[in-house]
C-alpha cells in the first residue's frame, strides 16, 4: 500500500510517498481503508524535529481518517466490514490502509461526506474538547482565539454559534490573513505584534475576554493575562513555534485575577482518556449529520500534493482546514 514516509527531520525532501506494509489490527483494534486524511500542525511540527514528537525515523505522519472498515481485530464488536467510519490514530494516517484503536473508530452517518469526516477526529474533535471542557465555555463568552485562521480557528468559530453564540477575536500571524478570518466568522480579527493587548481590549469595548484557547507555547501568555476578565479561562493547547517554555505565571497573578490557566493535549487524552475523543468525535459527527454544523475543507487530490501543504502550513501561509483524499 502506499503511505507518506518522512524519513528525517527537515523540510518536504524528506517526505516520499512509498509502498510500506500493510498493517494489521490486532486486538481491539480496525483496520480501515483511508479515503480522506486530515492534515495537521503536529505533523509540520514533526517533520521539523520538535522535541517529543517523533519517537524514531522513518515517521509515518497522519493522525485523523475517515473511510471504510477493511478488517476487524480480535475482540472487536459493534463494528462491520465496510462500515463508514472516522478514525483518530497516534500516526500513520497519512496512507491507503491504517490501523486505529476501536475505541477511537466511530462510524460515520451516511449523510456525512467523508471530507467532512476527515476533519473531525482531530480537528473539530479538539475544537469542541478545548470550548466545552478545558475552556467551559458559556453562552455569551467572549472567546480570543490565537492563531484563528488555520483548522481549529475555523472550527472554533463554527462551533461557537452551535454551542449558544459568543463573541469572537482571533489572532493572525499576517495581517493579509485577517480578512479570511472575519469572513470566517471572527468579529475581529486582530495580526499579532506590538500593541496587541491593546488591540485585544479594544475590540472588547475594554471589558476583556472570558477565554483564551492558545497554541503559542508560552509566547503570547503575558497577553493573555492582560486581556483576560476577571475569572478569564486561559487554555494552553500548543506550541507552534517550537521554542522553549517558561514558567506558569504566579500563583499571586492567578488569585488576584481571578484566572485559570489550563493545558489540553487530544495526544494526551488518546492515551488516558479516548472514550472523551470518542464522545467528541460522535457528537461532532451527528451535528454534521443533522446539518446544524458545517465544516468547510480545502481538498488536497493526492497524497503527492500532501508535502507542498505542510510546506504552506509551516510557513504560516496555510488558510482553514486541509484533508487529503488518499483512495477515489
Ligand atoms: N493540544 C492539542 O491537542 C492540539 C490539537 C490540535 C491543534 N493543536 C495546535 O493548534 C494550533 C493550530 O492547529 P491547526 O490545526 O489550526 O493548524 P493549521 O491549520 O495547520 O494551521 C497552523 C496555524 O499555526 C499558526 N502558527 C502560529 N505560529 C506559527 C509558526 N511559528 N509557524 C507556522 N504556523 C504558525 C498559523 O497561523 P497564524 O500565522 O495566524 O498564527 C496557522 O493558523 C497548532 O499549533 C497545533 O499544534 C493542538
Amino acid at each position: 500500500m502506499r503511505a507518506l514516509v518522512m524519513t528525517a527531520p527537515g523540510g518536504s525532501e524528506y517526505s516520499h510517498v512509498r509502498e510500506v506494509d500493510e498493517p494489521r489490527p490486532g486486538p481491539g483494534e480496525v483496520a480501515v481503508d483511508v479515503a480522506r486524511a486530515g492534515l495537521n500542525f503536529v505533523d509540520v511540527m514533526a517533520r521539523r524535529g520538535d522535541a517529543g514528537y517523533v519517537a524514531s525515523w522513518p515517521y509515518r505522519p497522519g493522525r485523523e481518517v475517515a473511510g471504510t472498515v477493511r478488517a476487524l481485530g480480535p475482540g472487536v464488536t459493534g463494528l462491520a466490514v465496510g462500515d463508514r467510519v472516522a478514525a483518530a490514530t497516534t500516526g500513520g494516517g497519512l496512507a491507503e490502509v491504517v490501523v486505529a484503536p476501536a475505541v477511537l473508530t466511530v462510524p460515520v452517518p451516511d449523510a456525512v461526506p467523508l471530507p467532512q469526516a476527515a476533519a473531525a477526529p482531530l480537528g473539530l474533535a479538539t475544537a469542541l474538547l478545548l470550548l466545552t471542557g478545558a475552556g467551559r465555555f458559556t453562552p455569551g463568552d467572549t472567546v480570543l482565539v490565537h492563531s484563528a485562521g488555520g483548522g481549529i480557528g475555523r472550527a472554533v468559530a463554527v462551533l461557537v454559534p452551535l454551542l449558544g453564540g459568543g463573541r469572537l477575536i482571533g489572532t493572525v500571524g499576517r495581517p493579509d490573513k485577517a480578512p479570511a478570518v472575519e469572513a470566517a466568522g471572527y468579529h475581529a480579527a486582530v495580526p499579532r505584534g506590538e500593541g496587541l493587548a491593546t488591540a485585544v481590549l479594544a475590540a472588547t469595548g475594554g471589558r476583556g475576554v472570558d477565554l483564551v484557547l492558545d497554541p503559542l507555547g508560552t509566547t503570547a501568555l503575558e497577553v493573555d493575562l492582560a486581556v483576560s476578565a476577571p475569572g478569564g479561562r486561559i487554555v494552553l493547547f500548543g506550541n507552534a513555534g517550537g521554542g522553549r517554555l517558561d514558567a506558569l505565571p504566579p500563583a499571586g497573578r492567578l488569585l488576584a485575577g481571578n484566572l485559570t490557566v489550563t493545558g489540553f493535549s487530544h495526544r494526551g487524552l488518546l492515551a488516558d482518556a479516548p472514550e472523551q475523543v470518542a464522545g467528541a468525535l460522535r457528537r461532532v459527527l451527528g451535528h454534521l449529520a443533522d446539518g446544524t454544523l458545517g465544516a468547510p475543507v480545502t481538498e488536497l487530490p493526492s497524497l503527492e500534493a500532501v508535502p507542498a501543504a505542510h510546506d504552506l502550513l509551516l510557513a504560516g501561509r496555510g488558510a482553514g482546514k486541509y484533508v487529503v483524499a488518499v483512495r477515489g
